[in-house]
């Protein structure tokens, strides 16, 4: 049967690379919604045949160590993109992550660094630009022709423009996975229509939800003459994956043990990259105001919060990181005793079977996003849910509250009086109401896949030229 091959561009590869010698590396899934939505292409979508194009997460200066990494990548059919200490600094840890994923979030920056960064902004710009050039050129290298390339995020809004300009044939569909902000906050950006206009040169683009504050027909935006087909793909994951992981020895091995620790107790959980769209000092706080309420649930409950180390060579996000230990140290030294704690925070990632089991055992979920462009965690909460039908208090302001929100407890992440509220609402919730809400969102989840989302995606784009050529 025929395959189509599929040119996956993002800047995170499925993979990120850890050096273990001078020719020698070892390979760990990287963490993110990204990397678990598109994990699916592996195996769970038949008619692709994909190739990841991305970065390894590390900087390879010397050749020996640059050939070695290329090989050991292309055993898990990935195609590294190198680059440099300097790079990585001005445009991944800047231009991407301290200027464009907060102003998508709609989070400001403090005003000391918002002068910094309007300093910084041009150079920043211009490695984005670069390093944009650089991925587009690795996927020129190995481009065949018939290939769909499909961009993603954030990080690569310039992609379409570079390889188109390389071919016009090219088929390029570019996705994005955060919101998308409201015109008023977009224009703000000094490189507003430079990337969006780069953008446009794809065939098909598209996002979560909303996108673009353009005007655009029911088909798409006109940019210079040009029609750009633009909608919204609600993104999934693969949940038979996790339904089939509890199944599992290793995961139900897991489950008896924690079950054992919290004997007594009931488990709330938190799932995050320590980033601040996740609104993690909201959701402890919310929970300190919980227990300050309701004195009889202290020694009956323990909040589990997992919160994943990301771009930790920002600024902002080591702020966090105190941020949260001080409050987290604050709360426990309150409502502690000498042999239990409220809070139990994890500053690291846990690996597949340790989180499906920890989903499986969780009484409630708690997702405070600030800004969210849809929430997997959420996703796969539910997936592992259908033994204990737990409920999951989620933020309005996550992705996942349009799908989701029938099931869900709905909270604004803001107002910790309402989530403190939404906590015990959920602890008491009666079995039977329970059932309900989990029956729903998890008909959801089953059937708004990973690999529906991918499939879709790729159909509509060579739809998409096939339509545009008739039309010329
Ligand atoms: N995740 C992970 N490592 C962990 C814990 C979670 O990679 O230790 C995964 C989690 O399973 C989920 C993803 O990270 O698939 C987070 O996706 P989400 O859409 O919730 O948020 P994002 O991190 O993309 O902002
Ligand atoms: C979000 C972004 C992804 C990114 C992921 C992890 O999900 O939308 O593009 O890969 O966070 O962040 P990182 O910076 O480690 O790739």
């Amino acid at each position: 049967p025929f395959k189509q091959r599929l040119l996956v561009v993002a800047n995170r590869l499925p993979v990120s690379a850890i050096r273990k010698g001078e020719d020698s590396w070892s390979l760990e899934i990287s963490a993110g919604g990204l990397v678990s939505a598109l994990l699916v292409l592996y195996k769970g979508v038949k008619a692709l045949e994909a190739r990841w194009i991305g970065w390894a997460g590390v900087n390879v200066p010397d050749e020996i160590g640059q050939k070695a990494l290329t090989k050991a990548l292309a055993e898990k059919r990935c195609i590294p993109v190198f680059l440099d200490e300097e790079i990585v600094h001005q445009y991944y840890n800047g231009y991407c992550n301290n200027i464009l994923w907060p102003l998508f979030h709609y989070l400001g920056l403090p005003q000391e660094d918002r002068l910094a960064t309007t300093r910084s902004f041009q150079s920043q710009f211009e490695a984005y630009q670069k390093a944009n050039q650089m991925f587009a050129d690795v996927v020129n290298k190995h481009y065949e022709e018939g290939d769909v390339v499909w961009c993603h995020d954030y990080h690569l809004m310039f992609l379409p423009q570079c390889l188109k300009n390389y071919n016009r044939k090219m088929k390029v569909g570019w996705f994005l996975h955060t919101p998308f902000p409201s015109s008023e906050i977009h224009r703000t950006l000094p490189s507003r229509s430079e990337l969006l206009h780069a953008v446009l040169e794809a065939d098909l683009v598209g996002a979560c939800t909303r996108i673009l504050g353009l005007e655009g027909t029911p088909e798409g935006v006109e940019n210079q003459g040009k029609l750009t087909r633009v909608a919204a793909f609600p993104i999934g994951i693969d949940s038979e994956r996790f339904i089939r992981a509890l199944d599992l020895p290793q995961v139900k091995g897991h489950i008896k043990e924690l079950q054992e620790r919290f004997k007594g107790r009931k488990v709330m959980l938190g799932v995050d990259r320590l980033d601040m769209i996740k609104g993690i000092p909201q959701k402890i706080l919310a929970f300190e105001k919980f227990l300050e309420e309701n004195p009889d649930w202290r020694d009956k409950v323990v909040l589990l919060q997992i919160a994943v180390p990301t771009r930790t060579d920002v600024p902002e996000y080591q702020k966090l990181t105190s941020q949260v230990h001080e409050i987290v140290g604050r709360i426990n030294g309150r409502f502690g005793t000498l042999t239990t704690v409220p809070i139990h925070h994890l500053d690291r990632s846990l690996d597949f079977h340790a989180l499906c089991a920890l989903y499986a055992v969780t009484d409630v979920a708690l997702v405070t996003s600030l800004r969210d462009g849809m929430n997997l965690v959420s996703y796969e909460f539910v997936a592992c849910q259908d033994k204990k039908k737990g409920v999951l208090i989620l933020s309005e302001f996550a992705g996942a509250a349009q799908s989701l929100g029938a099931g869900a407890i709905l909270v604004n992440p803001w107002n910790i009086t309402e989530v403190a509220a939404a906590i015990a609402k959920a602890l008491n919730m009666q079995s039977e109401e329970r059932e309900k809400r989990h029956k729903h969102n998890f008909k959801h989840v089953t059937t708004h896949t990973a690999q529906e989302w991918a499939e879709t995606f790729v159909s509509e784009l060579n739809d998409t030229v096939v339509e545009a050529q008739l039309r010329t």
